[in-house]
């Protein structure tokens, strides 16, 4: 494996990390977002899942490519198919980032797309992460300055996972073969419920965060009054369905199985994090 990586997203919160820890690796990365700008001392290259006529430069010279959706969009088919027959046209192996859950049916969107590359014939890892621990300083950040965390999340628990976690995880599945053809569910070492979170929270915040359940409704009603578009805000609350259900409570060895070590714990990630949290 002497070409170039590809990573998409390489500005983004799994991307950052990602293309840092290919570098400590020796590889070749291009690190791909619209502006190309570069990242940590890797190439930059421009690259848009809505022109297509951006896909050519961006593959050239590349034999592994990290594949993931940008935050903010829902439309997981119409963005990455024609991403995933770029790539298998090329023969270039794939290391596809989609959810935690997503295998449950189907006929979830994001499930497609894996059922695509699974049988697009170019090499692939799947990766499916939980809930990003790091949601707390990007999502939920504005919240805790106001000394809460309202969500429909009920009393369901999560095993947060570390960005740096999936980024570790994603540096061995693009450069080794050992785990082509595999799909991997991403979780921390534990599952924590949102209150216990808060009270982790709390600790480095320097004040109290509560924890407020609220319903899917009024978490739209925030998330549009903040500015965020009507069918991300309605999707988000649909992916409380299954924090409720506790679906997302799961713990697995996955993290351990690709890196060689346990993941970080969400306590880990709020220290370490602590700056940003403040
Ligand atoms: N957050 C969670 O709890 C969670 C849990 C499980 C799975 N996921 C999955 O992870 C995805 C998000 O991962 P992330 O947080 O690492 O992503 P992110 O930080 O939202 O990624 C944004 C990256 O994508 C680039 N980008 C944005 N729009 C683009 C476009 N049209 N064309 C090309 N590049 C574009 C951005 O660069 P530029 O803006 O510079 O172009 C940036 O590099 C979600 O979509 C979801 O599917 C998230």
């Amino acid at each position: 494996m002497s070409q170039k990586i590809l990573v998409l997203g390489a500005t983004g919160n799994v991307g950052q990390p990602l293309v840092q820890a290919l570098l400590a690796r020796g590889q070749h990365v291009k690190a791909a977002s619209r502006s190309g700008k570069p990242v940590a001392g890797a190439e930059g290259v421009v690259f848009d899942y809505a022109r297509p006529e951006t896909f050519h430069a961006a593959f050239d010279g590349v034999d592994r490519a990290y594949v993931m959706l940008p935050g903010g969009h829902v439309n997981s088919k119409e963005l990455l198919l024609p991403v995933i027959q770029a790539a298998a046209a090329r023969r270039v192996k794939v290391v596809l980032q989609t959810v935690f859950g997503v295998d449950a049916d189907d006929a979830i969107p994001y499930r497609q797309v894996e059922i695509a590359l699974e049988r697009s014939g170019t090499p692939y890892v799947i990766l499916r992460p939980n809930w990003f621990s790091d949601n707390f300083h990007n999502f939920w950040k504005a919240g805790i300055d106001h000394g809460q965390i309202a969500l429909p999340a009920g009393t369901g628990k999560s095993s947060f996972i570390d960005v740096r976690d999936i980024a570790e995880s994603a540096a061995v599945a693009l450069t080794t073969d050992r785990f082509d053809g595999q799909s991997f569910n991403l979780t921390g070492p534990e599952a924590v419920s949102y209150a216990d979170a808060a009270q982790l929270l709390s600790e480095v915040a320097g004040k109290p965060v509560r924890y407020v359940p609220i319903d899917d409704s009024a978490f739209v009603e925030a998330l549009t009054g903040a500015g965020v578009a009507r069918d991300y805000a309605d999707f988000l609350a649909s992916i409380f369905h299954p924090v409720r259900e506790g679906w997302t409570a799961a713990v697995t060895d996955h993290v351990q199985t690709l890196t060689g070590h346990a993941p970080r714990s969400l306590a880990t990630y709020v220290r370490d994090n602590a700056q940003r949290l403040r």
